[in-house]
Parts: structure tokens; sequence; C-alpha cells
């Protein structure tokens, strides 16, 4: 057995081995919230509610030594060829650190192109909001339409939803599903002449993006003609095709191959964000991220954020088998962050073989779901506290709110802080009884419904708090999730940075197009073939 394995028969069986309940480890373990509540660039991460001991904690800290973890980070950050099965570097760092950075993707310094396309992307926001820059004819841009799918519409999407202005100068719209009715929507109302249209795509083949792409040139040329092309923008690792498309020259921004999908919110994919927030406030998103960075690639293991996160979901996923996780925005405007999280954590991690080929020896990704609470507490929390399954969450909340009523933002604070307590503490059936009993309830009775009233307790959850829904500490919680992300990757020994799973799905369905369009049809099972002859035009 190797000292790897080892540490995962460590963990495992740290994990089943019979322990008091989490609410009754504070007590006999007076470090406890040392330990496990930790600080990162301006986050505060609290682990103290997670299924385990001390012990547990070191155990799980000898797994991240085991599979060396820090080795792994020093080859990330080096711009090793981390992404093997595809041949490249991630280096999503690069696009955050301050100017004067010297970071090189398999050698190839890239540090000085991301400034030059960063001060592009600067000039270019800032001329579309002072109005310098206006459109074909003349009048200055009021809406932008921000055209893309997965990586290149999660991360700006929910960074639109989370910072966007009360009143912002110029709206953003998003169009990603190829469903028709998503660029009606995002379409409806807008005036041609005043809408830029940003179609991002690293690939610039995605086929979503860019049928909703000619939609909306088309929409542009219908009301502006051929001018109506100077209103395109595109962002991607593909600038010639995008040009080809019909995008000016001066208004393809860059990016690389380095840069994988879902880790690309930090370079020229936030041009629209950048356009409609400013981009001093992107610029302050980017300092958010890299001072997480930072945090990561200095802070010992036992006291660095996205390892500990890593380690705490690890030892639920593999130690207590549990597939799937909630995550809970008590923030509003973070409702689309557990969308964005299901891309980060399953796209990355959700493999079956590791880097060399071989089946991964344990499970991996957990499912993510989640809403913005409070309003998930009217909708799956009963679950949560009483459903057959001990689902983890992870809680995120803001100390302060800078806009509505202060007064709601505390009652918000209550809840948050109510349901970690109730997972933890639950209800034991004796305490119901009780009040069952003063409310003059039979002995019969309370044998009927004090069970179904009763609360187990011991449900475990994190606690991410943030200082205010800021650009920094939305760009730290952001590059905090990355970053545990790749310690899993690590712990399991995959890939996070490929997706091959996506493609399958992708080739037939370029097959049954055709199909539907009336070509031949194809071999295809009884089901799928009886569905391809009700649907055919
Ligand atoms: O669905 C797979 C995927 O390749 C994602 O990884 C990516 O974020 C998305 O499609 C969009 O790709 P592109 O930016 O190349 O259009």
């Amino acid at each position: 057995m190797t000292t790897r394995d080892a540490a995962w028969t460590n963990l495992k069986n740290a994990a089943v081995a019979a322990r008091d309940p989490i609410a009754g480890l504070f007590a006999i373990e007076p470090e406890r919230m040392e330990r496990m509540v930790v600080e990162a660039a301006g986050l505060r991460i609290d682990l103290s509610k997670q299924p385990w001991s001390l012990g547990d904690l070191d155990t799980a800290l000898t797994l991240a030594r085991a599979c060396e973890v820090e080795a792994a980070r020093n080859r990330l950050w080096a711009g090793e060829r981390v992404n093997a099965s595809e041949g490249r570097a991630a280096l999503h760092m690069a696009l955050r650190a301050p100017d004067g950075a010297d970071f090189k993707a398999d050698g190839v310094p890239v540090s000085r192109e991301v400034e030059t396309t960063r001060d592009a992307m600067r000039a270019f926001a800032q001329a579309v909001r002072s109005g310098a820059r206006t459109g074909a004819t003349g009048k200055p841009f009021k809406s932008i339409v921000h055209i893309g799918i997965g990586g290149s519409d999660l991360g700006p999407r929910l960074i639109w939803e989370a910072l966007r202005p009360l009143e912002p100068q110029i709206e953003l719209r998003f169009a990603a599903n190829v469903d028709p009715s998503e660029t009606a929507l995002a379409l409806a109302g807008l005036d041609p002449a005043q809408t830029l249209v940003v179609v991002v795509s690293k690939s610039f083949t995605t086929h979503e993006t860019l049928a909703n792409a000619l939609v909306v040139r088309a929409w542009l040329r219908a009301a502006l003609g051929q001018a109506g092309d100077a209103h395109l923008v595109a962002v991607s690792a593909a600038p010639q095709t995008a040009q080809a498309f019909g995008v000016p020259a001066e208004q393809v921004f860059g990016f690389w191959d380095w840069v994988g999908g879902r880790y690309s919110i930090w370079s020229a994919v936030g041009l629209s964000c950048a356009i409609g927030l400013g981009y001093d406030v992107f610029q302050r998103l980017l300092a958010g991220g890299a001072a997480m960075d930072e945090h990561f690639k200095r802070t010992p293991l036992m006291l660095n954020a996205p390892v500990l996160l890593a380690l705490a979901h690890v030892f639920n996923r593999d130690g207590l088998d549990r597939p799937v996780r909630a995550v809970i925005p008590y923030a509003a405007r973070l409702r689309l962050f557990p969308s964005f999280l299901q891309q980060l954590e399953m796209e990355s991690n959700g493999k079956r073989t590791d880097t060399q080929g071989r089946p991964v020896a344990r499970a991996t990704a957990a499912s993510v779901f989640g809403d913005a609470g409070t309003n998930g507490q009217h909708a799956f929390f009963q679950m949560l506290h009483q459903g057959t399954d001990v689902i983890p969450v992870d809680f995120v909340a803001a100390a302060t709110s800078s806009e509505g009523d202060p007064a709601n933002h505390t009652i918000l604070l209550a809840n948050v802080i109510a349901q970690a307590e109730a997972l933890m503490v639950g209800r034991s059936e004796a305490d119901v009884r009780a009040e069952l009993a003063a409310q003059g309830l039979s002995g019969a009775e309370m044998d009927v419904l004090a069970p179904q009233r009763t609360f187990p307790g011991d449900r475990p959850s994190s606690f991410i708090l943030m200082q205010a829904l800021t650009p920094e500490d939305l760009g730290a919680l952001i590059a905090l999730h990355e970053h545990k992300v790749f310690v899993e990757g690590v712990l399991w020994g995959i890939n996070s940075f490929d997706q091959w799973g996506v493609e399958l799905g992708k080739t037939l369905a370029t097959r049954i197009l055709a199909e539907l369009e009336g070509g031949a049809p194809g071999v295809h099972d009884p089901s799928t073939a009886d569905l391809v002859a009700r649907l055919k035009l």
C-alpha cells in the first residue's frame, strides 16, 4: 500500500469511527474554533460545524501531505502542463495578478500579454462608458447583450448580478441557451442603435453561441445594415474565427489556451462586466482573487482556506459517502453562485478516471445544488433538516449590506446563523414530547407526532463570511473555490482542467440536427429513432 493509499484508508477509518455529535465536540475540544476557523483574503471560513474531530482534521491534513498538495500547487504556479490530457497549463492566477508579475505558461512568459489585454479592456470599457465610443448612428450605448455559454456565461452573469448598480448606466442582458426564447427575451425592448453585442467563446465553435450570435447579428443588421457589425465585440482564444464572423479586428479581445473556460471570468471574458460595472470595479474583483492566490500559495496547509475547505468536502464525500452538497448564499445577489459552482466543481471534478487513465479508486465530485437563503428555507430545507440523507451545507453570508433596509439584513443574518445551528443541534424527541405534553396531547397522540417533529441534528455545515458583498470579497470567494477544486483534484488524482465528458452529446447533437433538418435517418435505438421521427421538420 502506498503512503497515499494508507492516508486514504486512515481518512475513511477516521470518518466512520464512532464520534461525539458535532455539537458535543466543542466542549471536549477547546481548540476547535482556533483550529477550524481561518481567515483568508478578507473571508472568514468556519469549518467547526463539520463532522470531524481535531484528530480527524489532522488525519485529513496527513492525506493532503501524502498526496503532495504543496508540490502540485507549485507545479500549477510554475505554469507546468497540469492539464495533461490537453497538454496545457492552467494559469488563471496570471489573469488577476497585479502588473509586473512574471507568470510563464509551459516556459513561455505570459504576464506582459495579459497586461496588454487588460489595458485594451480598460480603454474599451472606459470609451463605451464615457460615450467616446458610440454606435453606428452616433448614439451612446445603453445596453450590452452578452452571448456565451458555460464558462463564457456563468461567471459574467454571477458577477453582474452580484455587483450591478441599482440603476445601471448600461444594462446587461445575457443569452446562453440556444432556446430561441433566450435571445427573444434578451433583445426585447432594446434599441439596436444603442446595443453592444459581446460574443464570448473560447473556441468560437460552440453551437449554441454561434447560433445565438447569428440571430443577434441579423437583428443588428436588420436595423442598421452592414454598419451593425460595428456593434459586435468578441472575446475568444480563436481571434481569426471571430473576425471571420464579422467582428471588427480592433474589437476582438483574446485569451489563451491556458485559461480554462470555467476559470476565465478574470480575463476579457469579464469585458461586459467591466463595461457595465466600470473597469475600476472589475479591477477590484481581480484584486480579491489575487489576494486569495497569495493566501493559497503562501499559507501552510493547516491554515490554508482552500485546502481546509477541500478536506472538509472530501471528508463528507469520501469519508462519509455523502454524494450531494448544498450551497446556500444568504445574499439575494449571489443567487447564481450555486449554478456557477456547478460548472466549476462538477465539470472540473466529475471524473471517473485518474490522470493516468486508470479508474479512480474513490468517489469524486459531489453534486452541488442550492439557491439563495432565505428562499431555500421555504423550498428544500425541509429535506436538509429531516430527510433520510445527510446533505452537508456551505453557507455564505455578508456581515453588512450597503443597500436596502438594514433591519432586513439583520433578519437575513439571524436566519443563516439559525439554520446552521439548527442543522447541527437539532431538536430531541424528549424536548418535543415535553412541549406536546404541555399542550395537553395524550401519550398516543405524542407517539405519532413527536417523531415527526424531531430534528436529528448532527448535520454539517461550513460558514463563509464576507465583510460585505464587495468586488474584492466576491473575487476572493470565487478564487477560494477554484483552488478548493484544484486541491480536491490533486487528492483524487484527477485532471480538474479538462472536460471530455461534454463531447459525446455535442457530437450526437450535430448528427441528429442534420436528421431533424431532413437528412438521412441515422442508426439509433428505437426510443431515439422515435423522437427523431416525431420532431423532424
Ligand atoms: O460545455 C463544455 C464547454 O467547453 C465548457 O467547458 C465551456 O465553458 C463552454 O463549453 C463554452 O465554451 P466556449 O467558451 O468555447 O464557447
